[in-house]
Formats: C-alpha cells, sequence, structure tokens
C-alpha cells in the first residue's frame, strides 16, 4: 500500500480500490451513515433547483470525485433535463461509476487538480467530500483552480467537505464529557477557512445556501456525542432510533458540531 507521507496520491488509490472492493454499488460507499447521505442529496438536489430558478433551467452538472456514481444516478432520476459529467480518480470505483450506464452522463477517469478533466465546462459544479482527499495545501490550490478554470461565469460550486474548524469544536464538546476526540482519516486532510479564502481571487464569492452549512450540527452532537453518553454496554451503536428521534425532535442545524459543512460558492466573473 502507497504510503500516505511519502506518495499520497497512490494512498488514496490503494484506499478507494479497497472501498472499491468491499462496498461495490452501495450507497454506503465512502459513507455509512444514512443520515448524512440523504442530507447531503437534499443540499445538492434544493441548491440545483435553485440554480435552475434563478440562473439556467437546464444546467450542466460535474460530480467532481463521483465514486461509484450513487449522487449521478440520484442526479438523474431527480433531474432528467440535465446533462451530466462526472470525474473519478480512483479506477476501480470509476468503473463502477460507468456500470451503472447512466444516460446522457459522460464518466471519465480523472483528477480534480486538472484544469482539462472536463470535457466541457460546467454551470454546477459538486465535490461531495472529495477536497479533503488532496492531502496539500498545494493540491488544495490546483483543485480551486481548477475548478474555477471549468465553471461558467454565474456557475456555482456545491461542496459537502470537512472543515477543520468544526471538527475542533466537536472534539472540545466530546472531551468535555470525557470522550476521546475523534481523528481525521489517513486518507482526509480537512479543509479550513483559509482554503475557502483561496476560491475569492478566482472570482468567486461565497452565497447563504438554502441548509445552514452547519445543517448537520445537530445529527453529529446527537449521534457523536449524546449517544455514546446514554448507550448501555452493548446497545447498539449505528443507525439508531435514539438519534433519529433526537434529529427530528431538535431539527437540524443547532451549534456547528459537524466537520462535514454545505457551502455554496458563485463564480462571478
Ligand atoms: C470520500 S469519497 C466520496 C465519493 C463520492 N462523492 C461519494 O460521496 O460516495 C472521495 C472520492 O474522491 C475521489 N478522489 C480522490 N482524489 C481525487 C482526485 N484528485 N481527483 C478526482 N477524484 C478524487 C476518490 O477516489 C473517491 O471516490
Amino acid at each position: 500500500m502507497g504510503n500516505y507521507m511519502s506518495n499520497p496520491d497512490q494512498f488514496i488509490l490503494d484506499f478507494y480500490r479497497d472501498v472499491a472492493q468491499r462496498f461495490g454499488h452501495s450507497s454506503q460507499s465512502t459513507m455509512k451513515d444514512h443520515v448524512i447521505r440523504r442530507a447531503e442529496e437534499e443540499f445538492f438536489i434544493e441548491e440545483i433547483k435553485r440554480y435552475m430558478k434563478e440562473r439556467n433551467p437546464r444546467p450542466v452538472i460535474a460530480d467532481m470525485g463521483c465514486g461509484n456514481g450513487h449522487l449521478l444516478k440520484v442526479l438523474r432520476e431527480t433531474f432528467p433535463q440535465c446533462e451530466l459529467m462526472g470525474i473519478e480518480f480512483t479506477p476501480e470505483l470509476y468503473e463502477l461509476a460507468v456500470a451503472r450506464e447512466i444516460p446522457r452522463c459522460v464518466i471519465l477517469q480523472g483528477d480534480i487538480r486538472d484544469p482539462k478533466a472536463l470535457p466541457t465546462k460546467a454551470d454546477v459544479i459538486i465535490t461531495e467530500r472529495v477536497l479533503i482527499n488532496l492531502l496539500s495545501d498545494n493540491d488544495k490550490q490546483k483543485a480551486a483552480q481548477a475548478i474555477a478554470q471549468q465553471l461558467s461565469v454565474q456557475g456555482r460550486l456545491l461542496m459537502s467537505e470537512s472543515f477543520l474548524e468544526s471538527w475542533r469544536k466537536l472534539n472540545t464538546a466530546r472531551r468535555e464529557v470525557k470522550l476521546s476526540p475523534i481523528p481525521q482519516s489517513k486518507q482526509n486532510r480537512y479543509m479550513s477557512e483559509y482554503d475557502i479564502q483561496d476560491y475569492f481571487p478566482l472570482g468567486f464569492v461565497e452565497l447563504k445556501g438554502i441548509f445552514s452549512p452547519h445543517h448537520l450540527s445537530t445529527h453529529f452532537y446527537f449521534s457523536r456525542i449524546y449517544h455514546h453518553l446514554m448507550r448501555p454496554e452493548g446497545g447498539q451503536l449505528q443507525e439508531t432510533e435514539f438519534v433519529d428521534f433526537f434529529d427530528e425532535a431538535i431539527g437540524p442545524g443547532i451549534g456547528q458540531y459537524s466537520p462535514i459543512q454545505f457551502r455554496v460558492l458563485e463564480k462571478i466573473v
């Protein structure tokens, strides 16, 4: 297996080859938590609907780091009128995405850092936990530049990415109640607000999203803190009625405890 320090690209490829083999076409591939997966889909769908109303009723949509193609399938069913594109770095996940045979959807093996990865410009670019797989500041900046070059003017960048600032807040809250901090996985290097600022000189502004950036905060608080405190030994660990109940009772977006944030940027020039 590639070493994440000496050969980060190979480390990522090895990691996701294993994911492809273990999860195939499952919606749990790269995301076991069904609440997060569903919220991400709702975020992308609602923001695309808004874009269609405000800017362009038939946008070209690109999913960068599309994994096994799960989101592209959902987008195809939701937006039959739109052209879709997917870029995926890991050959085994790329093959799974292609095997879905999604109509009017071009899927290419490629790299989010490549300014020529997409065959045409996109009106909406999606990154769903992929910028965090770029393990250096330099690679994150390259990706920002490549995205800026491939997005049409007035196009929107929809991110579901993990951020250091809210990850630290989650761990502060865990420490308070004697839970150990949750580490970042080795295949990830979370974004920071500084990474978002890199987009502004490239012609982007940040928009207020339909969902709060911290939409998943309530869920993280209940699933990563409260549930651990309340669960008796041997009690169910994941996908619990307990967490579903509190998520629904309290409602989304309370606090800033979700490392995963939903961000919306528009390219204005
Ligand atoms: C956390 S997974 C998310 C996949 C998919 N968006 C999903 O939600 O299932 C990150 C994905 O980004 C891909 N990836 C990592 N580095 C990439 C790069 N430089 N260019 C394009 N894709 C990349 C990985 O192979 C993996 O499929």
